[in-house]
């Protein structure tokens, strides 16, 4: 086993103090991380916003193949299932224009010029063209006041025309990011950040939550379209944001999954790791989980979107998970790559999330996240 845990929880407090220099939106830093606990939000947005990138970005190198690596892992193939998504949910919004008349809407709010902010915002709203959906746009510089912010809210949780309001994440210091998704009209929390959205989705006999966070909902359906069994098994969740690591703990326990979440401060984290029938990595370390902490044939599903230094790439550095996707594709059973994974899913999810909430404007059944037994 390499390396022991005391040099883990160094490199995770390292990372996490590399947190900040993501935040600027160096993109091409080597490790980040987003495990911060309490601070997660912000931090661990970074992953998803990244993660997006990959979506459009042609100039990506090839994605590395389970067998390319050497290993014997099948690969879980995020662009595949994302796009089936996505075609099923602009079949649905046909049929929902032709037989309702309603063009679902979702309207995005982006504060100032950070790239990968600004990256991510551009292809959500690439996708929601090509399914077929209403956008609406609302660009603020960084100096943008908090008042100004919530009365661009308000102003969105008015207009009938817009169904899912997502307001693009971290905002500047200077504004309280929590009062302003507070604002957003709770039939409108496409991202599923409210309390009430977060809560239901906890609650055992809860109501179904409106919307479900998106890169943790791309995460099950992942693992729903790869025929991977929950119900029983030991998943092991590193990481514990608001973003990520939490609702996809909660999900995965509420399809009978037995869950472990991980994070900067859990002893023996390879220990854990090495039980799991599951893997959700994210923590935003690059590379941090080894194939030598997995149990054989296990799934991985890595959410991680970091950059690594590279001699060959043109940019000078390329994209790796949380995953040390070359050892680990040699042990694991499945496994995502990155890119090409998780990332367009959250994108994927958030198609499917606006389509939802328009559908729910009508009174109509959402579409479940998971197909079977599935209060989502
Ligand atoms: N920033 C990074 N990921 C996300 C996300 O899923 N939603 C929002 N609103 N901002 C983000």
């Amino acid at each position: 086993m390499r390396g022991t845990p005391r040099l883990l929880l160094r490199r995770l407090a390292l990372a996490s103090s590399l947190g900040a220099g993501v935040a600027a939106g160096l993109l091409h830093r080597p490790a980040v991380c987003r495990d911060a606990g309490s601070q997660a939000l912000s931090l661990e947005s970074i992953s998803s916003r990244v993660a997006a990138l990959e979506v459009i970005s042609r100039a990506q190198p090839a994605v590395a193949t389970a067998t390319g690596a050497g290993g014997g892992a099948e690969l879980i193939d995020g662009r595949k299932i994302a796009g089936d998504i996505r075609s099923e949910v602009k079949a649905a919004t046909d049929v929902l224009k032709q037989e309702h008349g309603i063009t679902p809407g979702l309207a995005v709010v982006l504060v100032g010029a950070r790239t990968d902010s600004s990256t991510y915002v551009r292809m959500k709203k690439r996708a929601a063209a090509e399914v077929g959906f209403h956008s609406v746009d609302k660009n603020f510089s960084e100096s943008v006041s908090q008042q100004q912010l919530l009365d661009t809210v308000r102003e969105l949780n008015a207009d009938p025309a817009v169904h899912a309001i997502l307001v693009q994440l971290p905002l500047p210091s200077h504004i309280d990011e929590s009062k302003v998704l507070e604002a957003i009209d709770v039939a409108k929390d496409v991202d599923g950040f409210s309390a009430s959205n977060i809560g239901n989705m906890c609650l055992r006999g809860g109501k179904p939550p409106l919307a479900i966070p998106c890169t943790p909902a791309g995460c099950i359906e992942l693992l729903q379209r790869s025929g991977v069994p929950v119900k029983g098994q030991e998943v092991v969740v590193v990481g514990r944001s608001n973003i990520v690591g939490m609702p996809v703990a909660h999900l995965l326990q509420s399809m009978d999954a037995t869950v472990t979440v991980c994070h900067s401060r859990t002893r023996d984290l390879p220990a854990h790791v090495s039980r799991a029938d599951i893997v959700v990595a994210a923590v935003g370390a690059a590379e941090m989980i080894k194939g030598e902490w997995l149990k054989p044939g296990c799934v991985v599903i890595d959410v991680g979107v970091n950059s690594k230094p590279s001699d060959t790439d043109k940019r000078g550095y390329v994209l790796c998970g949380d995953v040390d996707f070359e050892s680990a594709a040699q042990v694991a059973g499945k496994i995502t790559p990155v890119p090409g994974g998780v990332g367009p899913m959250t994108i994927a999810m958030l198609m499917k999330n606006t389509l939802n909430l328009a559908r729910h404007s009508l009174q109509l059944p959402r579409q479940p996240l998971r197909r079977q037994n599935s209060k989502y």
